[in-house]
C-alpha cells in the first residue's frame, strides 16, 4: 500500500528522527547576503540526494500523483474552479495563524518600506496577488496600496481587512495577475510587494519583468517566499513527493522552487536576500526574504 507507506514514513521521520534540528549552512547565498548571511535548520540531512533515493522520491511522486488523478480529471473539466471560490477562506483562515507565526519576520522585513518614499515623503506600493490583506497592517500610515490579485472572490476578505488597516489610503483593487500588469504605467510605483505568490504565478520571470517595469528607478521589491529545502534534506524528498496533492490544495502553489535563483537575476541593482526557516508545516519551512533595488 504506497500511500499509507508514505504517511508513515513521514510520520516516523518527523517523530523519530534525532537530526531533525540539525542546523545546516545553505549552499545558496544570495547576492550581498543579508545580515547574519543564508543559515537555515534543515529537518534531516541524512539522504544525499543518491540514485537509490532519487528513484524513491520519483516512485513515491508517481503514486501521489496517480492517487490525484481524479482532482487532474476535475481540473481538465474545468470543475477545479469551484475551488478558486473557496480558496479565499482558507487563505484567509490561515493568514492569521501564518501572520501570528511570521509576525517579527514581516516587521522586520517592512520595518525597511519608508526608505522608498518619494523626496515628498509620500509612498505608493503594488501588492501583487495581495490575496485578503494580510500584509496591511505591517505598511507605514499614509501609504497608498494598489492591490492586485487574478482571483476576484477574494474582495471581500480585502474589505474587511482594508476596514480593520484605515492607517493606509486604498487606490484601487485590480483583477490581474502578476505577469500582466498593464494598466499599470511604467516607473510609478515606490515599492512592490508579493509574499506567498511567486510559488503559484505561472511565470516566475515574466513577473518579475512586471515588477521591473512599474518600480520607478530606485524603487525596491520585497517578497516572503516559501522554497525549495537543500537537496540533502527529507523535506526535500517529502517536498517533491506531496507536490501533486498540494498543487490542488494550494490552488496551483509549488512547494518545489528555488525562487531565489530568479529573484538573483531579475536585473535589480542591489539585492537583500536571506534563506530563513519559518517555525511552520516542515513543507513550508525553508523560506526567502528581502528586498531588491532596482
Ligand atoms: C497563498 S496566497 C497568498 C496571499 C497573500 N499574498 C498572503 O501573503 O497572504 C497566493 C496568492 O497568489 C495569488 N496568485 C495566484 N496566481 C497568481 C498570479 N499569476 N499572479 C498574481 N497572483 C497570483 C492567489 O490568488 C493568492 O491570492
Amino acid at each position: 500500500m504506497p500511500f499509507p507507506f508514505t504517511m508513515f514514513m513521514v510520520a516516523s521521520f518527523y517523530f523519530e528522527n534525532p537530526y531533525r534540528t540539525c542546523r545546516v549552512f545553505s549552499p545558496v547565498v544570495g547576492v550581498n547576503a543579508w545580515a547574519d548571511g543564508a543559515v537555515y535548520s534543515c529537518w534531516s540531512p541524512r539522504w544525499s540526494g543518491s540514485g537509490k533515493m532519487t528513484i524513491l522520491m520519483k516512485f513515491c511522486t508517481l503514486v501521489v500523483s496517480v492517487l490525484c488523478l481524479p482532482l487532474h480529471l476535475m481540473h481538465a473539466v474545468g470543475l477545479y474552479e469551484i475551488y478558486k471560490r473557496v480558496f479565499p477562506f482558507c487563505v484567509y483562515r490561515i493568514s492569521i495563524t501564518y501572520n501570528k507565526k511570521m509576525h517579527d519576520k514581516k516587521k522586520e522585513l517592512f520595518r525597511s518600506l519608508p526608505e522608498f518614499n518619494k523626496p515628498d515623503g509620500q509612498l505608493t506600493l503594488l501588492e501583487i496577488g495581495c490575496g485578503s490583506g494580510t500584509n496591511f497592517e505591517f505598511y507605514p500610515p499614509g501609504c497608498r496600496v494598489i492591490c492586485t490579485d487574478p482571483n476576484p472572490h477574494f474582495q471581500k476578505y480585502l474589505n474587511k481587512s482594508m476596514g480593520e488597516n484605515d492607517h493606509l489610503k486604498y487606490d484601487r483593487f485590480m483583477v490581474a495577475s502578476g505577469e500582466d500588469m498593464r494598466s499599470v504605467e511604467d516607473e510609478s510605483v515606490d515599492v512592490v510587494v508579493c509574499t506567498l505568490v511567486l510559488c503559484s504565478v505561472k511565470d516566475i520571470p515574466q513577473t518579475l519583468r512586471e515588477v521591473h517595469r512599474i518600480l520607478r528607478p530606485g524603487g525596491a521589491f520585497f517578497f516572503i517566499e516559501h522554497v525549495v529545502a537543500d537537496t540533502s534534506t527529507w523535506s526535500y524528498f517529502f517536498q517533491h513527493v506531496f507536490q501533486p496533492a498540494w498543487y490542488y490544495f494550494g490552488d496551483g502553489c509549488e512547494i518545489t522552487r528555488e525562487t531565489w535563483k530568479h529573484v538573483e537575476t531579475a536585473g535589480f541593482s542591489e539585492l537583500k536576500l536571506r534563506h530563513v526557516e519559518a517555525p511552520l508545516l516542515f513543507l513550508i519551512k525553508p523560506h526567502i526574504t528581502g528586498y531588491a533595488v532596482k
